[in-house]
């Protein structure tokens, strides 16, 4: 393989990328973004790759998530926060069930562009081209919306580093303090979830207090104040990813300075073209997306390239394949890589393989569906002896009424109520809690199965 240049995507054929009209403008903005500091350092990407890697083995687990875009004009502190707060009450959830350190990872500070399924989107007989992301144009059906503008990278810059500088301040500052585990309650009461979430946080609370009295001491109770949160995005617009690429001065290797975590999606994996030659060369740990069309064939090639020394918790597989066809699909990639020795994470990604259109017109997940997948996952990995790393969910804050069912039910007639998506429908503040509470009975089931399969 020739030697990688933060560039080289350039000479390999791309997909889901605009064409940019104004070069001039273009490379102005480059220029300009390759000047800026990066958002991430390279020792903070090294710390998740190793978690990651501790994840691989089952001795972490990864709850990650985010909107499906981050949007400008929906840009909050109040949003931001209650994603971070809806996930700090996931991730209690889930080391409660596993009995493992959860490691968290928003799709935030820089999930602004979008693969779509078709480059042109026709309304009441006029075609216009795809919407693809605020980083790239704009969201409304007009032909001015429409055309990809250069210079949308710098207003993402500048969000993202809003977004990380706020995440950085919640994860340590005090909000993420585990003894507020009871504070984080507020906004969920009198529901189902919130009775059983306030039952595990009156347990933990016990425990602090043990603890506490039992003389732990304060140089470790540091850990129980703060938390690692980190970034990931999907890397699709390159030029922006590049702009972002700066190279490590103690280890000389290349850092994606855009988040800690970047991953490549199912529409833009071609084993030799522009993204994978991109992700190949950085040293952050990268995920790949693997739906029904992954071939053996191909994810031989892809892990070698993504993950050539084959380090623990570089290359993260993300299945999306869609409830109902885990079976058919997982095993025969598990097989693939097993043949091929390779490490692997893990990861279940429930949203992306069960998009519907609704009878109401609205594109919606069913609740039912996505619990589905996440328990087909966990059912082939305890069969094949495999390792659930963790799960990747759409998911916010808010309350919206984007996906169907959950205890407190969607219904399809209710999508248009609060649907506020710019892209796809996300889980709300009670579907993800909810969720967590069934990953979390998965989580347990096995680490009891395992315990009893030791002492039997
Ligand atoms: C996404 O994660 O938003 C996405 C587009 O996923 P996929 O590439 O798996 O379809
Ligand atoms: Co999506």
């Amino acid at each position: 393989m020739t030697e990688w240049q933060k560039s080289g995507w350039r000479a390999k054929p791309r997909v889901q990328m605009p064409d940019y009209t104004d070069t001039a403008k273009l490379e102005a903005v480059e220029a300009q973004l390759s000047k800026y500091p990066p958002l991430v350092f390279a020792g903070e990407a090294r710390k998740l790759k190793k978690e990651l890697g501790a994840a691989s083995r089952g001795e972490a687990f990864l709850l990650q998530g985010g909107d499906c875009a981050e949007a400008f004009d929906q840009f909050s502190a109040n949003g931001i926060r209650d994603t971070f707060k809806v996930m700090l009450q996931m991730a209690m959830v889930l080391t409660f069930g596993a009995k493992v350190p959860v490691v968290k990872v928003g799709r935030m500070a820089g999930q602004f562009a979008k693969p779509r399924s078709a480059p042109t989107e026709v309304v009441n007989g006029v075609e216009l081209p795809s919407y693809r992301g605020d980083i790239i144009n704009d969201l409304p059906f007009t032909p001015e919306a429409r055309i990809p503008d250069p210079a949308k990278m710098l207003q993402a810059y500048t969000q993202a580093a809003a977004t990380l500088n706020l995440l950085r301040a919640f994860s340590t500052g005090g909000y993420a303090d585990v003894h507020q585990v009871h504070q984080w309650t507020l906004g969920f009461t009198d529901r189902e979830e919130s009775e059983k979430y306030r039952d595990m946080a009156n347990r933990i609370s016990d425990t602090l207090d043990f603890i506490k009295a039992a003389g732990v001491d304060s140089d470790r109770a540091h850990t129980l104040q703060t938390v690692d949160f980190y970034t990931s995005h999907e890397s699709l617009l390159l030029e922006y990813e590049e702009a972002l690429t700066r190279q490590d001065s103690t280890s000389g290797k290349w850092l994606a300075g855009s988040g800690h975590m970047i991953w490549i999606g199912d529409r833009t994996r071609q084993p030799d073209g522009a993204h994978v030659e991109f992700a190949r060369g950085v040293l952050n740990p990268v995920g790949l997306k693997c739906g029904p069309t992954t071939t053996p064939e191909d994810l031989k090639v892809l892990m070698a390239k993504l993950n050539p020394e084959n380090e623990a918790g570089k290359l993260t597989l993300i299945a999306r394949f869609g409830a109902g066809k885990v079976n058919e699909h997982l095993p025969r990639l598990i097989k693939t890589v097993a043949e091929e020795g390779a490490n692997v994470t893990w990861v279940c990604d429930p949203m992306h393989g069960n998009t519907i259109k609704s009878s109401t017109g609205y594109k919606t997940r069913p609740f039912e569906a996505v619990l589905r997948e996440v328990k087909e996952f966990f059912a082939v990995h305890n069969a094949e002896g495999t390792v659930p790393g963790g799960v990747h969910f759409e998911m916010t804050g808010q309350d919206v009424t984007e996906c169907t069912g959950g205890v407190r039910a969607v219904s399809e007639e209710n999508l248009s109520d609060r649907y506020h998506t710019a892209c796809d429908p996300r889980l709300n503040a009670s579907q993800s809690l909810e969720l967590a509470f069934l990953v979390a009975e998965e989580l347990t089931a096995r680490r009891e199965a395992q315990l009893a399969a030791k002492a039997g």
